[in-house]
């Protein structure tokens, strides 16, 4: 027999304990545990026989077969999740509130009802009349999508089997509850249990959900981190909401690739899609600026060129600052040491500040020598004296600029968008089929700042 037990649960890690404790001992959080309750059996297990059906098979006997997927008509979204939305495949979309994800999933149920078939959009935060309005802006209009303001799970499962739809959008996890469970919305254990719920719904039936959830102030996913364990694909949709662009970013993904980009733009009537992120990146770029320099990167499977600025100013305070935007301030830190102790140029009575236009997340190295450039420009007033420069490279402690990976593709990226002169690792330079005066390949800093300044 099953029974009800009360137990504390950390609501930022989900450690659970007998006993209110102040400090979770799982995440040294403090007031995060919540009393919740617990079905515990009481019935004393029994030994598992194997009957029909699901025996380990040798792998040289199981069929391999390729996912079936929608076409979800938004190119962007179609990268992100590999090449389209897998059959059966459960994805969450997180993100800052007003973001856009409710408009974007909304776009892709307008789209697949249009192709495809029955597509339920359940909401838990707004009334069937608020997504009509918003339809009505998309101009999303298809008698086969489904709206319905739900937040019962087990009621949920009952609209899935009365529709049938083909596709099911959760809008979001946060407010759904299952009736037996005495915690509040949004507590682990519902949040838990309905993701549950939903991943034997679509699972047993074959359909896709996309589930919607909340980031917490820190941009960590509100809830268990079993939930980004259990589905096949979290993506996460980011962007700065006064500014138009929006990048959707695949964390996980069972079905393709990770560290693939989608980029938007939001327009008044709905999501727009870039399909040429770097020109947009760099539509304001100014070549003569100090301070400045333009880098490439490769995120998932195509090239992107960003701007990074620098700005170095000197400062009386015993603390100078050091304030990076679409960096790790720990990269920074290190490109700045390489700095003062190679070039001896001295920065530590300067506030030091370092922005990615656009509002793109650089992760990796790709960036570290156009960052040291841009920095050192700064601070000498003088912009790169060679004119339209793309600039590669990582720099290492010595001083040493060390290859990355996909050179090529970044040069030729520049190459089309118009790019006069290339700097890149010397490693990669000599790998390179492309051949030509300005692509400049340089295999230390020192050796950089002589040719640049
Ligand atoms: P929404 O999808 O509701 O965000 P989320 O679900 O992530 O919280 O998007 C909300 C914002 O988008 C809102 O501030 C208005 C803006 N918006 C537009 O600019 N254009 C549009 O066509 C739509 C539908 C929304
Ligand atoms: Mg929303």
């Amino acid at each position: 027999m099953a029974k009800s037990k009360s137990i504390f649960v950390c609501q930022n890690c989900g450690n659970e304990s007998p006993k209110w404790m102040g400090k979770c001992p799982g995440c040294g959080n403090w007031n995060t545990m919540v009393e919740e309750q617990k079905m515990v059996n009481t019935q004393p297990q029994r030994a598992v026989t194997i009957t029909n059906g699901n025996k380990p098979q040798s792998i040289t006997e199981i069929k391999s077969s390729a996912y079936e997927r929608y076409d979800t008509n938004i190119a962007e979204l179609n990268r992100v999740l590999g090449g389209g939305l897998v059959k059966g495949s459960l994805t969450l979309i997180s993100g800052d509130p007003g973001i856009g994800k409710s408009t974007l999933l909304l776009q892709a149920a307008g789209a697949i009802a249009n192709k495809y078939g029955k597509v339920l959009y359940v909401s838990g935060e707004e009334s069937e009349e608020q997504i009509k309005m918003r339809a009505d802006r998309l101009e999303i209009s298809h008698s086969n999508l489904y709206i319905v303001a739900e937040t019962n799970i087990d009621l949920i499962e009952a609209h899935v089997n009365d529709i049938q739809p083909i596709f099911v959008i959760v809008d979001s996890i946060q407010t759904l509850f299952k009736g037996n469970i005495s915690s509040a919305p949004g507590s682990v254990s519902q949040v838990r249990e309905c993701s549950n719920e939903i991943m034997r719904i679509g699972k047993t039936r074959g359909i896709p959900f996309f589930i919607v959830a909340h980031v917490t102030k820190q941009g960590e996913l509100a809830g268990p981190r079993v939930l980004e364990h259990m589905v096949d694909t979290v993506l996460h949709f980011e962007g700065e909401r006064t500014q138009e662009f929006r990048i959707l970013r695949t964390i996980k993904n069972r079905f393709g690739t990770t560290s693939e980009i989608g980029v938007f733009e939001m327009r008044g009537i709905g999501l727009k899609e870039v399909l040429n992120p770097s020109s947009m990146f760099l539509e304001e770029t100014n070549f003569t600026q100090e301070g400045s320099s333009v880098i490439g990167i490769v995120e998932g499977s195509r090239p992107v060129l960003v701007e990074i600025q620098a700005l170095v100013s000197e400062t009386k305070a015993i603390m100078p600052r050091r304030t990076a935007v679409g960096v790790d301030v720990a990269r920074l830190n290190l490109i700045l040491a390489v700095l003062e102790k190679k070039l001896k140029i001295p920065f530590y009575n300067c506030d030091v500040y370092v922005n990615v236009v656009g509002g793109l997340n650089l992760d990796g190295t790709y960036g570290d020598l156009g960052m040291a450039l841009a920095l050192i420009s700064s601070i000498k007033g003088e912009p790169i004296k060679l004119e339209k420069t793309l600039v590669v490279g990582e720099v290492g402690l010595t001083g040493e600029i060390r290859p990355v990976s996909f050179c090529e593709k970044i040069v030729n990226e520049g190459s089309k968008l118009g790019f006069k002169n290339f700097i890149v690792p010397l490693k990669n330079k000599d790998k390179m089929d492309m051949k030509g005066s300005n692509i400049v390949g340089i295999s230390s800093l020192k050796e950089c700042f002589s040719k640049v300044f």
